[in-house]
Formats: structure tokens, C-alpha cells, sequence
């Protein structure tokens, strides 16, 4: 064969490669509101950036007549590109080929883009929507599933890993996306289980539909399992691409520096009147950050979940950070099972990708209920306490207002290595509440005094006098300093200018045993 001719036939099959193969089923997808695998990668990625591998892959199964269908590569579009100029790795799976279904030849080509995602230090972004194992495959595609869970775990930590479920995903499949860092569902057309609808009915009697069950809804508020929701394909790319802008691309680098027109020194007056006269007043912590950070912009992680803690990505002088506040507005702000769960996961991705952690604090307490105790909130908890111990990023942690008990010291507290500890006026640091601390340390005297209520009443205003202040902690040199609460963005900015180049190791060891 001829140079020319082989070059002719190179095209050739790079055209067959390209050309849809079964225009009904890409009407279906389109039918269903879905986008297909190559539609999706032309969305997420630079315009022009994508570079396919693997095009020419099949499966080289036999049985049940698969033979006889064999496109080229398979059921999945696999290969890099950019986002806003920097590299990602990216698979597809691409349901209008055997349904998406994974069988040995797809799992090889996703493994490929994950290996070499993990040797170039490089983020990998999965988009999702399959039946699952190739059925006519057998335990050979259940293999191929074994084979991405264990790279799944090993990229943790070191590159971003993340997921966006498209389309269907059950069974086993769940777990890759449930080993990556952030999980995006798409409403209506994605659906996330361990076993469907009809199982579930058979074995337990309970009816639920599979939006009821593994919808967006569902996995964003309920089980915590998807941090993100968007309304169709469009919109989960989009802010897969913003998502992205806060991220480094690998565990030994820094996330990008984007120049901000908000000056470091701008104070915010709003501020100084966002705390209510009355303790037990909430107010929505989401202003206090937007008041804070660069130009109000927040994306918020785990938006519609555990809402008593928001945790979420922002910048401070053009520089990434992580922000962890408890939300007054939502159950008191007090940590619960969910939210310590919720945040000690973010956490625990901030501090391995290298981004500094902001903790803004009002907190009552630990949420009481025998449904917490039972569920193990002494278990969630010290995850939280666990993930912020551990964490040897920059540190900055700023107590607004109720800083009480343990809930204090899980909140990057002093105790546990925070770098920089500053507290509002308005800061309340104590063992607990006045009204406990009086029923407890005075029951005595309460008992036998002839007005009760006004002695109670009396003991509580000492109480707050005493203690529900920030100076006793400054004094002891647990608050670093005390702040006007409008100086907040720029004293936030001195000290993470202080802190870029921290440094900071943990004693060598195989792992650590976080309370899971
Ligand atoms: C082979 C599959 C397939 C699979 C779908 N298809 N799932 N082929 N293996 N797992 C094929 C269908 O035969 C069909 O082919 C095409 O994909 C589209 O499927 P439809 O059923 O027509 O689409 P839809 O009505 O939208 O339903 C989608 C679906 C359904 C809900 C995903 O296909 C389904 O229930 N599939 C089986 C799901 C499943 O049980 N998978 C195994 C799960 S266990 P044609 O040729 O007709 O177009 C698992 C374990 C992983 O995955 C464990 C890891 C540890």
C-alpha cells in the first residue's frame, strides 16, 4: 500500500470513528434531554483542544451476538484537552453505544486516561451515563470496574478527581464516582443507586421512583453524595469548567491566581451590624462571606445539604481558599452528623490540594438528640475535629459569635493548630451557654433560693458579663487578637500573605485511623 494510500485509509477509519453509528439511539439521547459523550467533551473542553485516544479500540468479546457489533471505540470517548488553557484527562461514556455499558475494552480505555491523568499530574473528569457492567461481558467488565475503583483511590489526593453524572448509574458503578472528590448530578435525566426501584420493592415492600430514590434531588439534600446540581448537561459543564478555576492541578502545586479589582484593604461597614443584639437571632452567614471575599464570589459546595454548615470555594486577594462557616440561619448553627461529615471532607480536599482554609465561627454547640447520639455523632464529630487537625495548610479562623464547648475547639480552634485566630467584640467563648452553665454551676442555690427566676436571671447576666466575651480567650492567648468585625477582609489578607509559604509536616506514618 502506497503512503497516499494508507493515508487515505487512516481517514477512512477516522471518519467511521466518527460517524454516528446508530442514529436512533442518538435521538433518544437527544429525546431524553441528554447530550451525547462527544457533544458533552465539545461543551466542556477549549474549543478545538480535544485530542481523542483510543479511537479505534473495540471489544473483542464473543457470545450473545455481541460479536457481530463492534464499533470503533467502544462505548466511551476518552482523551484530553483544556479548560481555560490548562490540561484535563476526560472519559464519556457514551450511551448510545450498548447503552453506555462497560465492558473490558472501555474499562482499558479509561484506565489509560486515569494512569496517565496520575503520571502528568493532570485533573480527570468523568461524565457518566451507563447501564452499568456489560452484561454479555460478564465478571470480565465487573473486573474492569475493580480496575477504576483502586485507580480512583489512588489519584485521591493527589489529582482532582471528578464526576458528572449524566444519565444512569447503578449498582457496584456507584463507587468510582463516589471515591472522587466532587460529584455533579444533572436534574431529571441522571440517576444514582445501589439497587433500583423494583429491588427494593421486592426485598423491602417499599415503592419509590427512581427520581425519589437516586435523582439529584435526592443525592444533593439527602444522602450528601452529589455536592453539586444543574438543571441539564449545559450547566453541569459549565460549572464543572468553574469548579475547576479554584483547583490546582495536581497535589504539588497551587490553584491559579486570578488578579482581582477588589482592593485588599476595603473594609465593609455591613459588617459591623450583621451580628444581631439578640444571641439567639440568626442571620445568614453567606453575607458575611460574600462581604468578605473578593468581588462577593462564592461557590458554594454541598449547597442543598447539612445547610447548618456552608462550606465552599472563594478568593482573598486573588488567591483560592476554602471557606468553613457555621450557618446561624439553619438548626442554631450547630454541628450535626451531616455537617461534620460535610465539612470535614472539604476539609480534608482543601488541605491535600493546597488550599488555605478560612473558618468562620458561630457555633452553639454539638446539635442534642438521642437520633445524634445514636447515629454516632461522637463518631461524625471527631472527623471534623480529625480532618482540621490534621490539615497543615494555612489555617485563619475568625469567631464571630458563639464559640462554645467542643464545638469550639473543632472549629479550628487554637487547641488544634489554627495559624491565626482572630475573634469579632461580639464573640462568645465559653464552656457553654449562660442558661446551662447557671442550671449547672448553681443548681444549689437555685434550688433553695425564695425567686428562682430572678435569681436565674441574675446568675446568667453575671455569666455573660464573665465570660460570653472574647477577651478571657485573648488573654490566654487563644484569640490572637480582637477585630473590628469590618476589618475582617483585609486582616484575613495580611495573614494569608503571612502564611503562603507555610510549612509545616506531620510525624511520619503509614496512615492515620480517622474515626470513618
Ligand atoms: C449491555 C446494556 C446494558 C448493560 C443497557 N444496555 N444496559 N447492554 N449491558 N448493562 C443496552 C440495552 O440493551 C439497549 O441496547 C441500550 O443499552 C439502551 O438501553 P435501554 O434499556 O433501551 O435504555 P433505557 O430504556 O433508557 O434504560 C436504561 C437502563 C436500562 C435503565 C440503564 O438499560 C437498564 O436497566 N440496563 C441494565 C442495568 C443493569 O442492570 N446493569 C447492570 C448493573 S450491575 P439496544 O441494542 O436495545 O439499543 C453493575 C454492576 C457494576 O453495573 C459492579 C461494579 C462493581
Amino acid at each position: 500500500m502506497s503512503t497516499e494510500q494508507s493515508i487515505e485509509k487512516l481517514r477512512e477509519l477516522r471518519e467511521r470513528s466518527l460517524a454516528p453509528d446508530d442514529q436512533r439511539a442518538i435521538e433518544r439521547q437527544h429525546d431524553a434531554g441528554k447530550l451525547t459523550a462527544r457533544e458533552r467533551i465539545e461543551l466542556l473542553l477549549d474549543k478545538g483542544s480535544f485530542q481523542e485516544m483510543d479511537p479505534f479500540v473495540q471489544h473483542r468479546a464473543t457470545g450473545f451476538g455481541i460479536e457481530d457489533k463492534r464499533p470503533f471505540g467502544d462505548a466511551a470517548v476518552t482523551g484530553w484537552g483544556t479548560v481555560d488553557g490548562r490540561n484535563v484527562f476526560i472519559f464519556a461514556e457514551d450511551f448510545t453505544r450498548f447503552g453506555g455499558s462497560l465492558g473490558e475494552a472501555v474499562a482499558d480505555k479509561i484506565c489509560k486516561v486515569i494512569d496517565l491523568a496520575m503520571d502528568t499530574g493532570t485533573p480527570i473528569i468523568g461524565l457518566k451515563d451507563s447501564g452499568g457492567a456489560r452484561i454479555q461481558e460478564g465478571v470480565v467488565a465487573l473486573n474492569g470496574y475493580g480496575r477504576i475503583f483502586e485507580r480512583n483511590v489512588q489519584a485521591s489526593g493527589v489529582i482532582p478527581q471528578i464526576s458528572v453524572i449524566m444519565g444512569p448509574c447503578a449498582g457496584g458503578a456507584v463507587y468510582s464516582p463516589a471515591l472522587t472528590d466532587f460529584v455533579y448530578q444533572v436534574e431529571g435525566s441522571s440517576h444514582l443507586f445501589i439497587t433500583g426501584p423494583d429491588v427494593i420493592k421486592t426485598v423491602t415492600g417499599e415503592e419509590v421512583t427512581m427520581d425519589d430514590l437516586g435523582g439529584a434531588h435526592a443525592h444533593s439534600s439527602k444522602s450528601g453524595v452529589t455536592h453539586f446540581v444543574a438543571e441539564d448537561d449545559r450547566e453541569a459543564l459549565d460549572e464543572v469548567r468553574y469548579l475547576l478555576s479554584f483547583l490546582p492541578q495536581n497535589n504539588m502545586e497551587v490553584p491559579p491566581f486570578f488578579t482581582t479589582m477588589d482592593a485588599s484593604d476595603r473594609m465593609d461597614e455591613a459588617l459591623t451590624t450583621i451580628i444581631p443584639d439578640s444571641p439567639n437571632q440568626p442571620y445568614d452567614v453567606i453575607d458575611v462571606i460574600e462581604s468578605i471575599v473578593d468581588d462577593g464570589e462564592f461557590y458554594e459546595v454541598h449547597e442543598h445539604w447539612a445547610g447548618n454548615i456552608v462550606v465552599g470555594f472563594s478568593r482573598l486577594d486573588g488567591y483560592a481558599i476554602g471557606i468553613v462557616a457555621n450557618q446561624p440561619a439553619v438548626l442554631a448553627g450547630t454541628l450535626d452528623i451531616a455537617a461534620s461529615t460535610k465539612a470535614a471532607r472539604f476539609v480534608r480536599f482543601c488541605d491535600a490540594f493546597n488550599i488555605p482554609l478560612i473558618t468562620l465561627v458561630d457555633v452553639p454547640g454539638f446539635l442534642p438528640g438521642v437520633d445524634q447520639e445514636h447515629d454516632g455523632i461522637i463518631r461524625h464529630g471527631a472527623k471534623l475535629l480529625y480532618a482540621f487537625s490534621e490539615a497543615t495548610v494555612p489555617r485563619i479562623t475568625v469567631i464571630m459569635r458563639k464559640a462554645y464547648g467542643g464545638a469550639f475547639l473543632v472549629m479550628n480552634s487554637r487547641a488544634i493548630r489554627a495559624d491565626v485566630v482572630f475573634a469579632w467584640p461580639t464573640a462568645e467563648i465559653a464552656v457553654m451557654g449562660a442558661q446551662g452553665a447557671v442550671n449547672v454551676i448553681h443548681r444549689r442555690a437555685l434550688a433553695t433560693a425564695d425567686d428562682p427566676e430572678t435569681a436565674r436571671a441574675e446568675l446568667v447576666a453575671e455569666y455573660e458579663e464573665k465570660f460570653n466575651n472574647p477577651y478571657i480567650a485573648a488573654e490566654n492567648g487563644l484569640v490572637d487578637d480582637v477585630i473590628e468585625p469590618r476589618e475582617t477582609r483585609p486582616r484575613l489578607i495580611r495573614a494569608l500573605d503571612m502564611l503562603r509559604d507555610k510549612r509545616e509536616t506531620l510525624p511520619a506514618k503509614k496512615h492515620g485511623n480517622i474515626p470513618l
